[in-house]
C-alpha cells in the first residue's frame, strides 16, 4: 500500500469506528437490528473489483436501491457511500434516480470513485426512446456518464435499445453496457447481432435460486453475473433458515452475511439493499471469514432452482 492509500485507509478505518458507534446508538434508539454481528468492530472495508470483459473494474459488492424513495433513499445512499459502498444500483422504473443522485451529492465522494448503474425500462425500449431515457437518467442522477447501463428486461425493442447503448458506449458516455433478466438464448441472439458482448447480466440469484446453469453459460462468454435480490428479500425464510444459521454460528455471522459471503466466493456481484444503517454495515462485514468447501456445498444444497419472485416473471 502506498503512503497516500495508507492515509486513506486510516481515515476510512477511523470513520468506520465512528459509524459503528453510531450504529450502536441507533440500535438503542430502536433504529437498527437487535444483533449487530460484529459491526462494532468493523474492519477497514476494502471491496474487491471484478474486471469486466472490456477491462472496466466493478466492485463485487454494492448497494441496491429498489423500493427506496424520497429522503430515505437519499440518506440511505449517502450513508452507504460513507460506510464504504461504491457501487450503487438504480433504474428508471424505481423512480428514485433523483434521490439516488442527491444521496451521491450529499456523500461528497468524487464521481470517479463511484460505480453507478442504471437501467432502461421496457416502456423506453427502442433506439430513439432508449437514448432519451439515458439522458433523463443522467440528469436525474446529476452525472454526465454512467459506469454501467443495462436493458432491464428482455422485452420490447431490445435490439433498438442495444444499438443506442452501443453508440453511447462508443461515444464514452457509458463505461460498460449489459443486460438484466436475460436467458442464455436471449444473450445468444444479442451477441449474434452486435459487436459488443454484454459485460454483465443482472439476474435473480440467492440461496434458493442459485442460477447455476445461467452462471455456467455466462462464464465462458465472459459475461459477469450480478445477483439481484441476493438475500431473496428474506423470502422463503432466508433470514431464519437453520442451515445458514448453523454455518453463521461458527463465524458469528448472520444469515445475510453468510449469503453474501457465498455470493462473493462464487465470484458473483451482489447488491443488497437496506433502509437501515445497521444492516448496511452488517452486509459489508463479510470479508473477515471464509466458507470452506463443505459449507459452500451445504449452501448449494439449498437450491430450489425456482424463482422466489413469480409475480415478476
Ligand atoms: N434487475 C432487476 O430486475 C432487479 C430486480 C430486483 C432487484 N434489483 C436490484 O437488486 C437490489 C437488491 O434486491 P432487493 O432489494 O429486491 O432484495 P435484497 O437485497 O435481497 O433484500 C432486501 C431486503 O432485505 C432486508 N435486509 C437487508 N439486509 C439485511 C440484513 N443484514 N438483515 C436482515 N434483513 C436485511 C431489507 O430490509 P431493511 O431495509 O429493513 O434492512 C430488505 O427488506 C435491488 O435493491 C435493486 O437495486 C434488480
Amino acid at each position: 500500500m502506498n503512503q497516500k492509500n495508507q492515509k486513506k485507509g486510516i481515515k476510512r478505518r477511523d470513520f468506520l469506528k465512528t459509524s459503528a458507534a453510531f450504529a450502536g446508538t441507533a440500535m438503542f434508539m430502536g433504529m437498527g437490528t437487535s444483533k449487530l454481528f460484529g459491526a462494532t468492530s468493523l474492519p477497514e472495508v476494502s471491496i474487491e473489483n471484478v474486471t469486466l470483459n472490456n477491462g472496466v473494474k466493478m466492485p463485487i459488492l454494492g448497494f441496491g436501491t429498489y423500493g427506496l424513495n424520497g429522503d430515505v433513499c437519499q440518506q440511505s445512499v449517502a450513508d452507504a457511500i460513507s460506510l464504504g459502498y461504491r457501487l450503487i444500483d438504480t433504474a428508471t422504473v424505481y423512480r428514485n434516480e433523483e434521490f439516488v443522485g442527491a444521496g451521491i451529492k450529499q456523500s461528497g465522494i468524487k464521481r470517479e470513485e463511484l460505480f453507478i448503474t442504471s437501467k432502461v425500462w421496457v416502456d423506453d425500449s427502442g433506439y430513439e426512446k432508449a437514448k432519451i431515457a439515458f439522458e433523463t437518467s443522467l440528469k436525474k442522477l446529476g452525472t454526465d456518464y454512467l459506469d454501467l447501463y443495462l436493458i432491464h428486461r428482455p422485452r420490447g425493442d431490445v435490439k433498438g435499445s442495444w444499438k443506442a447503448m452501443e453508440e453511447l458506449y462508443k461515444e464514452g458516455k457509458i463505461r460498460a453496457i449489459g443486460v438484466s433478466n436475460f436467458e442464455p438464448h436471449q444473450l445468444d441472439d444479442l451477441m449474434a447481432s452486435f459487436d459488443v458482448t454484454p459485460a454483465v447480466n443482472q439476474i435473480e440469484s440467492h440461496a434458493f435460486f442459485q442460477q447455476n446453469k445461467a452462471h455456467a453459460y455466462m462464464k465462458p462468454h465472459k459475461i459477469q453475473m450480478e445477483a439481484w435480490a441476493p438475500l431473496a428479500e428474506g423470502r422463503n425464510g432466508l433470514f431464519t433458515n437453520e442451515t445458514l444459521a448453523a454455518i453463521g454460528k461458527k463465524y458469528n455471522k448472520s444469515n445475510a452475511q453468510v449469503s453474501l459471503r457465498w455470493h462473493y466466493q462464487r465470484g458473483i456481484i451482489a447488491i443488497p439493499r437496506s433502509s437501515q444503517t445497521a444492516h448496511r454495515m452488517e452486509n459489508l462485514n463479510i470479508f473477515d471469514f471464509e466458507l470452506d468447501q463443505s459449507e459452500m456445498q451445504t449452501i448449494a444444497s439449498l437450491d430450489l432452482n425456482k424463482t422466489q419472485f413469480p409475480e415478476w416473471s
